[in-house]
């Protein structure tokens, strides 16, 4: 089969499409034929050797997928051969999406009101939010600051939150306010000053940007909680697959987002698609920082 793949860590340039063994389906695990999959940083960071930890090579990047299932795990019945899902890889595997078929360890039909594109990108993302938002245990009626509102995971936790009543200021540059408008939060501009203009918050999530002014605005470090930085200030909560013993996936979040993509309540904001081949260039966009919603290959 066809896969993007890299022979060493270092720049996107490595990454080039290449023959690879086919991958099947272990016990709780369905395979796929891929249609669509998704690149995050974890997969540029991973790449790039910046997170210090290396897989064995050749390594097939991408941990999320859509696509049509065409061989079933031993212990799976809540699937048949034919049917359309997205779902997300075995994480301990750090990769293995960005190919012709993907072993997926966790899924959920693919809603008809999300493309094949933003099914790809939906399921990691999705997941994330959802265990942000369920750790961060908002009530209706809450106001909820994310910092990074545009990314690949504050676009999805913004609806994700507002689907739960809660209310959602969300911070992006100058440029982006709108389309963070049009996922329905109230959009602010990052930087010096934002602690006036944003006031007070009953919780925020931490996507990206600094922490520092984010702790004053919630009022107390233990209502900020951050999946983007793995060395915060004392008594801010984190959520990461490296948590040894706290980490646990949202995963229920992956069908309750396709029900409400099917209430028109939730979409995928696509920050490109490439082909397969045009890995490099996804990989180069996630790397700018500045992808307003998810970057998608299309096989
Ligand atoms: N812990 C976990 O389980 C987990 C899971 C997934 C992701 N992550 C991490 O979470 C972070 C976000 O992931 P992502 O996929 O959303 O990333 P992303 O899509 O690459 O985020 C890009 C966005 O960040 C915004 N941004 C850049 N500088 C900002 C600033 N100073 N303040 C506010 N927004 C800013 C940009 O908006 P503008 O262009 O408007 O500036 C852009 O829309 C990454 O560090 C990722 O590694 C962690």
């Amino acid at each position: 089969m066809r896969a993007l793949q890299y022979l060493d860590h270092g720049p996107a340039d490595l990454l080039k499409v290449a023959d690879a063994p086919e991958p099947h389906a272990g016990r709780n695990q369905i395979r796929i034929a891929v249609r669509t999959s998704g690149v995050t940083p974890a997969d540029t960071a991973l790449r790039s050797g910046r997170l210090g930890r290396r897989v064995p090579l050749p390594h097939v990047p991408g941990v999320d997928a859509a696509g049509v299932v065409d061989e079933i795990g031993e212990g799976v019945t809540d699937v048949r051969k034919g049917d359309e899902v997205f779902g997300i890889v075995d994480l301990g595997k750090l990769g293995g999406a960005n190919a012709d078929h993907a072993v997926l360890a966790a899924w959920a039909p693919k809603p008809a009101a999300l493309s094949w594109e933003q099914a790809g990108g939906a399921a990691a993302n999705t997941e994330t939010a959802t265990r942000a938002l369920d750790l961060l245990g908002l009530n209706d009626g809450t106001t909820l600051l994310i910092a990074g509102a545009a990314g690949g995971v504050g676009t999805l936790a913004v609806q994700l939150a507002v689907a739960r009543g809660v209310r959602v200021i969300g911070t992006a540059g100058p440029a982006t306010q709108d389309f963070v408008a049009s996922l329905g939060a109230t959009p602010v501009v990052y930087g010096e000053g934002l602690t006036e203009r944003v006031g007070e918050v009953d919780a925020v999530l931490h996507c990206a940007g600094t922490i520092a002014d984010l702790v004053t605005i919630a009022g107390a470090p233990d209502r900020v909680l951050t999946i983007a930085d793995m060395a915060p200030p004392e008594g801010v909560r984190t959520s990461f697959m490296a948590d040894p013993g706290t980490f646990r996936q949202a995963l229920h979040g992956l069908a309750d987002a396709a029900a409400l993509a099917e209430k028109g309540l939730f979409t995928v904001p696509l920050a490109g698609v490439f082909p397969l081949a045009g890995g490099p260039e996804a990989h180069r966009l996630s790397e700018t920082g500045h992808a307003h919603g998810k970057i998608v290959l299309v096989n």
